[in-house]
């Protein structure tokens, strides 16, 4: 049986759509049935990662949520636009279109339907995991967007403010009984290698972290310019984001 999980963060920058995109991929060389979507409806960015263009796109999760469309027409399979030669990875973007965007942020949506939409991939499509990247924050709307999957990925830094912002969103996600984890990115190196780091900031945050991922200055500097680790297969970025991998496949089977 399917996961859906919201790859979420307080504040933003912190990784949530490199996390996303990487992760996808290292999920579906495993073999898995993975969906990424782009909840970030607001800001979308996810599509810049895995080098797609709007023509690519017949129709958005705008369509979608505005009943223009099935399910079926947003489901693009990017499998072998990224090379991939094991699993399956379909991608599911949101509108780039300034007036659509403008239209949802003035209307509003039905952010309940995110839950119809993760359901439906996982029953009718087979899906294994959905991969829900979304916009930063608390709003209203953000929040029901990640209470439509069953877990999140909670993103934060070593800032006072992510550590203090991530904590307010666990407690919150556990109020409505949502398990969430805590993945640090963009550690300073140094601060990466201490063996407590982990268990220290589980304590502070008072969820579980499950991976600390170090600043790579090669990440930075790749600029989104398509999925870091098909490009750097033996870098220790890489190897970090196969060790999430397999703690995500860990954490769905519990
Ligand atoms: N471990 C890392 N080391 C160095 N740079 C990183 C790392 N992870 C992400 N980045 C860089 O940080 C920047 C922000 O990443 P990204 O866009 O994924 O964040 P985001 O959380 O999705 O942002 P937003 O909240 O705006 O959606 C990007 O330039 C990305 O390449
Ligand atoms: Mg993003």
């Amino acid at each position: 049986m399917g996961v859906s999980i919201a790859i979420h963060s307080y504040r933003g920058g912190t990784g949530k759509s490199t996390t996303t995109a990487n992760l996808a991929v290292v999920l579906t060389a495993l073999g898995l049935k993975v969906v990424a979507v782009d909840l970030d409806i607001t800001s979308p960015g996810l599509h810049v990662i895995f080098g797609i263009s709007s023509d690519m796109m017949k129709f958005t999760l705008n369509d979608f949520l505005y009943k223009k469309c099935y399910l079926n027409d947003i489901l693009l399979d990017i499998t072998s636009h990224l090379g991939l030669s094991k699993g399956k990875l379909f991608f599911i973007g949101s509108s780039m279109k300034p007036e659509e965007i403008a239209k949802l942020l003035k209307e509003g949506y039905n952010e309940y339907l995110f839950k119809e939409v993760s359901d439906e991939l996982i029953k009718s499509y087979g899906v294994d995991i959905v991969l829900f990247d979304t916009h930063p924050g608390l709003t209203e709307d953000t929040i029901i967007s990640v209470l439509s999957s069953e877990l999140s990925l909670l993103l934060m830094r070593m800032d006072k403010q992510d550590i203090t912002g991530t904590y307010i969103t666990a407690q919150i996600l556990r109020k409505f009984r949502k398990v969430s984890y805590v993945v640090l990115n963009m550690v300073p190196p140094k601060l990466a290698s201490a063996p407590e780091l982990a268990n220290e900031v589980s304590k502070l945050v008072k969820a579980p972290v499950v991976a600390v991922i170090p600043f790579y200055e090669e990440v930075l500097s790749h600029r989104s310019r398509g999925v870091f680790v098909l490009k750097h297969p033996r870098h220790p970025f890489t190897s970090r984001i196969v060790k999430l991998a397999e703690t995500v496949i860990s954490l769905t089977r519990r």
